[in-house]
Protein backbone atom coordinates (compact mmCIF):
# COMPACT_ATOMS: atom_id res chain seq x y z
CA UNK A 1 0.00 0.00 0.00
CA UNK A 2 1.84 3.20 -1.12
CA UNK A 3 1.60 5.91 1.69
CA UNK A 4 0.26 9.24 0.11
CA UNK A 5 2.74 12.43 0.20
CA UNK A 6 2.37 15.77 -0.08
CA UNK A 7 5.64 17.64 -0.92
CA UNK A 8 6.01 21.61 -0.73
CA UNK A 9 8.11 22.97 -2.88
CA UNK A 10 8.54 26.46 -2.13
CA UNK A 11 11.20 27.76 -5.43
CA UNK A 12 13.19 30.49 -4.64
CA UNK A 13 11.18 32.05 -2.02
CA UNK A 14 11.36 32.89 1.69
CA UNK A 15 14.13 34.15 3.65
CA UNK A 16 15.07 32.04 6.61
CA UNK A 17 13.39 33.60 9.37
CA UNK A 18 10.37 33.28 7.24
CA UNK A 19 10.82 30.10 6.52
CA UNK A 20 11.38 29.25 10.54
CA UNK A 21 8.07 30.88 10.99
CA UNK A 22 6.38 28.75 8.80
CA UNK A 23 7.57 25.60 10.18
CA UNK A 24 6.76 26.73 13.80
CA UNK A 25 3.28 26.96 12.83
CA UNK A 26 3.23 23.87 10.79
CA UNK A 27 4.23 21.67 13.70
CA UNK A 28 0.58 20.83 14.63
CA UNK A 29 -0.76 20.03 11.12
CA UNK A 30 2.30 17.86 10.35
CA UNK A 31 1.15 16.03 12.94
CA UNK A 32 -2.12 15.69 12.00
CA UNK A 33 -1.55 14.43 8.78
CA UNK A 34 1.18 11.64 9.87
CA UNK A 35 -1.39 10.78 11.91
CA UNK A 36 -4.01 10.38 9.49
CA UNK A 37 -0.84 8.35 7.56
CA UNK A 38 -0.22 11.06 5.01
CA UNK A 39 3.76 11.92 4.64
CA UNK A 40 4.20 15.49 4.02
CA UNK A 41 7.31 17.96 3.31
CA UNK A 42 8.78 20.95 2.42
CA UNK A 43 11.52 21.77 -0.23
CA UNK A 44 13.09 25.15 1.40
CA UNK A 45 16.11 26.69 -0.69
CA UNK A 46 19.56 25.63 0.43
CA UNK A 47 20.21 28.67 2.91
CA UNK A 48 16.83 27.92 4.47
CA UNK A 49 17.02 24.10 4.55
CA UNK A 50 19.20 24.28 8.32
CA UNK A 51 16.73 26.71 9.83
CA UNK A 52 14.11 24.45 8.59
CA UNK A 53 15.28 21.50 9.70
CA UNK A 54 15.88 23.07 13.08
CA UNK A 55 12.10 24.20 13.73
CA UNK A 56 10.02 21.96 11.60
CA UNK A 57 8.24 19.00 13.60
CA UNK A 58 10.67 16.29 13.33
CA UNK A 59 8.46 13.91 11.25
CA UNK A 60 8.42 16.58 8.70
CA UNK A 61 10.57 15.34 5.61
CA UNK A 62 12.33 18.61 4.06
CA UNK A 63 14.08 18.57 0.90
CA UNK A 64 15.90 20.08 -0.79
CA UNK A 65 15.76 21.67 -4.50
CA UNK A 66 18.40 20.06 -6.07
CA UNK A 67 21.93 19.25 -5.44
CA UNK A 68 25.45 18.67 -7.48
CA UNK A 69 26.49 15.17 -8.48
CA UNK A 70 29.57 15.44 -6.84
CA UNK A 71 30.68 15.63 -3.63
CA UNK A 72 33.44 17.93 -3.43
CA UNK A 73 35.39 20.03 -6.10
CA UNK A 74 35.78 23.12 -8.59
CA UNK A 75 31.98 23.71 -8.67
CA UNK A 76 30.94 27.02 -8.22
CA UNK A 77 27.64 27.59 -6.85
CA UNK A 78 26.91 23.94 -6.43
CA UNK A 79 26.13 22.24 -3.65
CA UNK A 80 26.74 18.66 -2.57
CA UNK A 81 25.18 15.85 -1.16
CA UNK A 82 27.83 15.21 1.60
CA UNK A 83 26.84 18.78 2.17
CA UNK A 84 23.20 18.01 2.29
CA UNK A 85 23.91 15.18 4.80
CA UNK A 86 25.67 17.37 7.24
CA UNK A 87 22.58 19.39 7.93
CA UNK A 88 20.63 16.22 7.72
CA UNK A 89 18.57 16.36 4.59
CA UNK A 90 17.59 13.08 3.19
CA UNK A 91 15.47 13.97 0.65
CA UNK A 92 16.17 16.15 -2.58
CA UNK A 93 14.00 17.36 -5.84
CA UNK A 94 15.91 16.25 -9.27
CA UNK A 95 14.86 17.73 -12.76
CA UNK A 96 12.22 19.89 -12.01
CA UNK A 97 11.47 21.59 -14.89
CA UNK A 98 12.10 24.64 -14.07
CA UNK A 99 16.01 23.71 -13.83
CA UNK A 100 15.75 22.00 -16.93
CA UNK A 101 14.72 25.41 -18.63
CA UNK A 102 16.66 27.81 -17.07
CA UNK A 103 20.14 25.83 -16.21
CA UNK A 104 19.92 23.50 -18.97
CA UNK A 105 20.11 19.99 -16.85
CA UNK A 106 19.10 16.84 -18.97
CA UNK A 107 17.55 13.50 -17.80
CA UNK A 108 20.92 12.24 -17.95
CA UNK A 109 22.44 15.07 -15.89
CA UNK A 110 19.37 14.00 -13.38
CA UNK A 111 20.31 10.20 -13.61
CA UNK A 112 23.87 10.99 -12.37
CA UNK A 113 22.07 12.84 -9.33
CA UNK A 114 19.97 10.47 -8.58
CA UNK A 115 22.28 7.88 -8.73
CA UNK A 116 24.21 9.88 -6.35
CA UNK A 117 21.42 10.41 -3.92
CA UNK A 118 20.84 6.57 -3.75
CA UNK A 119 23.92 5.86 -2.85
CA UNK A 120 23.82 8.32 -0.02
CA UNK A 121 20.66 6.80 1.32
CA UNK A 122 18.76 9.24 0.39
CA UNK A 123 14.95 9.88 -1.66
CA UNK A 124 15.08 11.80 -4.74
CA UNK A 125 11.49 13.09 -6.14
CA UNK A 126 12.24 12.98 -10.13
CA UNK A 127 10.55 15.61 -11.87
CA UNK A 128 9.48 15.06 -15.28
CA UNK A 129 6.04 16.78 -17.62
CA UNK A 130 6.40 18.01 -21.36
CA UNK A 131 6.19 21.82 -22.72
CA UNK A 132 3.03 23.06 -24.02
CA UNK A 133 4.27 22.87 -27.60
CA UNK A 134 4.63 18.63 -26.71
CA UNK A 135 1.21 18.64 -25.14
CA UNK A 136 -0.54 20.61 -27.89
CA UNK A 137 0.91 18.05 -30.99
CA UNK A 138 -0.42 15.49 -28.96
CA UNK A 139 3.47 13.75 -27.87
CA UNK A 140 3.26 13.66 -23.67
CA UNK A 141 3.77 10.36 -23.54
CA UNK A 142 6.31 10.28 -25.74
CA UNK A 143 8.09 13.10 -24.00
CA UNK A 144 7.52 11.48 -20.52
CA UNK A 145 8.82 8.25 -21.52
CA UNK A 146 11.83 9.54 -22.61
CA UNK A 147 12.40 11.47 -19.71
CA UNK A 148 11.39 9.08 -17.40
CA UNK A 149 13.79 6.23 -19.18
CA UNK A 150 16.56 8.56 -19.18
CA UNK A 151 16.63 9.55 -15.49
CA UNK A 152 15.88 6.58 -14.21
CA UNK A 153 18.44 4.77 -16.28
CA UNK A 154 20.48 1.33 -14.93
CA UNK A 155 18.69 1.38 -11.98
CA UNK A 156 17.99 -1.65 -10.13
CA UNK A 157 14.20 -2.38 -9.04
CA UNK A 158 15.50 -1.99 -5.62
CA UNK A 159 16.89 1.73 -6.36
CA UNK A 160 14.35 2.53 -8.31
CA UNK A 161 11.95 1.66 -5.04
CA UNK A 162 13.70 4.26 -3.81
CA UNK A 163 12.64 6.85 -5.87
CA UNK A 164 9.21 9.31 -6.34
CA UNK A 165 8.24 10.75 -9.75
CA UNK A 166 6.64 13.83 -10.02
CA UNK A 167 4.50 14.37 -13.35
CA UNK A 168 4.30 18.18 -13.85
CA UNK A 169 2.86 19.41 -17.18
CA UNK A 170 5.23 22.50 -17.43
CA UNK A 171 1.59 24.16 -19.49
CA UNK A 172 -0.19 23.76 -15.53
CA UNK A 173 2.82 24.76 -13.39
CA UNK A 174 1.98 28.27 -11.78
CA UNK A 175 -0.59 29.35 -14.42
CA UNK A 176 -3.42 28.47 -12.74
CA UNK A 177 -4.11 26.09 -15.59
CA UNK A 178 -3.62 22.73 -13.39
CA UNK A 179 -4.31 19.42 -15.42
CA UNK A 180 -7.52 17.77 -15.68
CA UNK A 181 -8.11 14.90 -13.38
CA UNK A 182 -8.95 13.11 -16.52
CA UNK A 183 -5.38 14.13 -18.14
CA UNK A 184 -3.50 13.67 -14.50
CA UNK A 185 -4.75 10.29 -14.58
CA UNK A 186 -4.05 9.09 -17.85
CA UNK A 187 -0.32 10.24 -17.91
CA UNK A 188 0.57 9.12 -14.61
CA UNK A 189 -1.26 5.85 -15.20
CA UNK A 190 1.25 5.65 -18.35
CA UNK A 191 4.00 6.58 -16.28
CA UNK A 192 3.44 3.57 -13.79
CA UNK A 193 2.76 1.30 -17.34
CA UNK A 194 6.00 2.39 -18.23
CA UNK A 195 8.08 2.38 -14.88
CA UNK A 196 6.57 -0.97 -15.14
CA UNK A 197 8.30 -2.21 -18.13
CA UNK A 198 11.49 -1.12 -16.52
CA UNK A 199 11.58 -2.41 -13.18
CA UNK A 200 9.28 -5.11 -13.09
CA UNK A 201 6.73 -5.19 -9.69
CA UNK A 202 9.18 -2.72 -8.76
CA UNK A 203 6.94 -0.11 -10.39
CA UNK A 204 3.96 -1.05 -8.27
CA UNK A 205 5.58 0.15 -4.93
CA UNK A 206 6.68 3.23 -6.60
CA UNK A 207 5.19 6.71 -5.29
CA UNK A 208 3.95 8.75 -8.00
CA UNK A 209 2.83 12.49 -7.35
CA UNK A 210 1.21 15.41 -9.58
CA UNK A 211 1.98 18.66 -9.49
CA UNK A 212 1.26 22.25 -11.41
CA UNK A 213 -1.32 24.39 -10.07
CA UNK A 214 -2.79 22.45 -7.10
CA UNK A 215 -4.03 23.88 -4.47
CA UNK A 216 -7.05 23.06 -1.63
CA UNK A 217 -9.36 22.99 -3.27
CA UNK A 218 -8.44 21.08 -6.09
CA UNK A 219 -6.04 18.15 -4.43
CA UNK A 220 -8.86 15.93 -3.46
CA UNK A 221 -9.53 15.26 -7.17
CA UNK A 222 -5.71 14.31 -8.06
CA UNK A 223 -5.88 12.00 -4.88
CA UNK A 224 -9.05 10.18 -5.73
CA UNK A 225 -7.11 8.35 -8.69
CA UNK A 226 -6.13 4.88 -8.08
CA UNK A 227 -2.69 5.70 -9.80
CA UNK A 228 -1.72 8.91 -8.16
CA UNK A 229 -0.09 8.97 -4.64
CA UNK A 230 0.32 12.40 -3.80
CA UNK A 231 0.89 16.16 -5.09
CA UNK A 232 3.89 18.32 -5.66
CA UNK A 233 2.90 21.85 -5.02
CA UNK A 234 4.66 25.34 -5.55
CA UNK A 235 2.26 28.25 -5.02
CA UNK A 236 -0.05 26.82 -2.96
CA UNK A 237 2.32 25.71 -0.42
CA UNK A 238 3.73 28.74 0.90
CA UNK A 239 1.60 29.70 3.43
CA UNK A 240 0.90 27.89 6.51
CA UNK A 241 -3.22 27.99 5.90
CA UNK A 242 -3.45 27.19 2.31
CA UNK A 243 -0.46 23.98 3.63
CA UNK A 244 -3.38 23.04 5.72
CA UNK A 245 -5.87 23.44 3.56
CA UNK A 246 -3.96 21.13 1.38
CA UNK A 247 -3.52 18.50 4.02
CA UNK A 248 -7.36 18.54 4.64
CA UNK A 249 -7.83 17.83 0.98
CA UNK A 250 -5.61 15.09 1.21
CA UNK A 251 -7.74 13.42 3.42
CA UNK A 252 -11.13 14.39 2.07
P1 LIG B 1 2.56 25.50 -8.73
O1 LIG B 1 1.85 24.65 -7.72
O2 LIG B 1 2.85 26.88 -8.25
O3 LIG B 1 1.86 25.45 -10.06
O4 LIG B 1 4.00 24.82 -8.95
C1 LIG B 1 4.07 23.48 -9.22
C2 LIG B 1 5.49 23.06 -9.13
O5 LIG B 1 6.30 23.40 -9.97
C3 LIG B 1 5.89 22.25 -7.97
O6 LIG B 1 7.17 21.74 -8.13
Amino acid sequence: MRKKLLLGNWKMNKTPEEAASFARAASEMVDFAVSHNVDVGVAPTYVCLDAVKKAINPKCIVAAQNCSEHDHGAFTGEISIPMLRAIGIDWCIVGHSERRAYNGETSEACNAKIKALLAAGMTPVYCCGESLEAFEKGETKKFVAEQIRAGLKDLTPDEARKVIVAYEPIWAIGTGKSASTEIAEDTIGFVRRTLRELFGTAAVDMRILYGGSVKPDNVSAYIGAPDIDGALVGGASLDPVSFKGLIEGMLR
